[in-house]
């Protein structure tokens, strides 16, 4: 089988002027310019399989979006080669749309003031969709997700939770090979972002859709992507099964500890205090363990610690030095706390 997305050694460098200050700066600009050449997207090679679901992962500013537009054909890359469903993404954009499907999370592509059945008989004409198909997939998402009576209301009429639902019915009405989603439950709440969970898990498992899905929420990836690629700063740095970022960073721990009995009762703000004595603590005794990190999670004391750095036992006795621990207790460490670590740029 042919991957349906390819991509060799891409790199996407960005020309960014280095801005003088002030009106004379500006001026000065004019004339001279001091650039600068910033590497939004730094040699990635990736195959991606027909009917795949992947995580596209990374901090704010690693080059995920870069990333996507290039394969949406939005921008072109400086060197290296994308193919899509076998086709260069950027040339013959209009041919390449009907294989693609995109959902930005913060942007609507449906008309803002028509009712939503009336942006989907569009979307039909424009992609020449089959009478037939057009029609089973109307009736499938009612099935899926009642989303027959949202079609009569208009986008401005909408919540951003039903808006995004449409989105993402729409992304799928032309059956593409491919789907790209960036950040698509942002700003939803829980319930919501569990239905469009469900409804993305369906659509791929149905129509055999790749999927390629980036956002910074952990949840949508622990349900639905078995494998996850990490960037940071351009770089590829993982590309795996989810269940291997676990062994990759297998050193990792986190332990919980409580100092009082009626922790529950603490105000966050105290407890944030006690975070910080202990991480001062830790980091005075054993400063070249600097993947140590303390924070507050649901009135716990949350220390998360590598091994190969500090014994677990050795930042216990360190805290019993300064504090008597009243409550602790020890947790496998997760994906989530795992890819927080990376996001904070200090693991990787
Ligand atoms: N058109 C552009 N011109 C100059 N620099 C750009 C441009 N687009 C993106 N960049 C830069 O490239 C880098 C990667 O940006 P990108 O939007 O791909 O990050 P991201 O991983 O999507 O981040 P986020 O999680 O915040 O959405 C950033 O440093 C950004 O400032
Ligand atoms: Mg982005």
């Amino acid at each position: 089988m042919e991957p349906m997305i390819q991509m060799t050694g891409v790199h996407k460098e960005f020309k960014v002027v280095n801005r003088r200050e002030g009106v004379r700066g500006s001026i000065l600009d004019l004339f001279s310019r001091d650039y600068q050449i910033l590497h939004a997207v730094n040699n990635v090679t990736l195959n991606i399989m027909p009917g795949e679901m992947v995580g596209y992962l990374g901090p704010n500013g690693a080059g995920k979006s870069t990333t996507i537009k290039m394969m949406t054909g939005i921008l072109e890359p400086t060197s290296g080669e994308i193919l899509v469903n076998k086709r260069v993404p950027y040339k013959n954009r209009t041919r390449n749309a009907q294989d693609i499907g995109v959902v930005f999370g913060q942007r609507t592509q449906l008309w803002w003031a028509l009712p939503v059945i009336e942006s989907f008989k569009i979307l039909k004409e424009i992609y020449r969709i089959p009478d037939l198909e057009y029609k089973d997939n109307l009736e499938y998402y009612d099935a899926l997700v009642g989303a027959g009576s949202l079609y009569h209301k208009t986008v401005r009429e909408m919540s951003l939770g039903q808006r995004t639902l449409c989105d993402i019915l729409a992304a799928f009405l032309h059956n593409p090979g491919v789907v790209f989603m960036d950040e698509p439950t942002i700003g939803l709440d829980v319930s919501m972002k569990g239905k469009i969970r469900q409804l993305v898990g369906s659509l791929n498992e149905r129509k055999g859709t790749t999927v390629i899905l980036t956002t910074h929420d952990m949840g949508d990836v622990d349900a639905l992507c078995k494998r996850i690629v990490i960037i940071d700063k351009g770089k590829m740095i993982y590309d795996n099964d989810i269940e291997h970022l676990q062994q990759y960073f297998g050193a990792y721990r986190t332990m919980k500890i409580q100092f009082c009995r009626k922790t529950e009762e603490l105000e966050n703000k105290v407890l944030e205090k006690q975070a910080k004595e202990v991480e001062k603590w830790l980091l005075e005794k054993f400063p070249l363990a600097k993947s140590t990190a303390v924070s507050v999670e649901d009135k716990w004391i949350q220390i998360l610690l590598n091994e190969d750095e500090i014994r677990m036992m050795q930042a216990v006795n360190c805290i019993q030095d300064n504090r008597r621990i009243m409550d602790m207790n020890l947790q496998e460490i997760t994906t989530e706390s795992v890819i927080r670590k990376i996001y904070e740029g200090e693991a990787g």
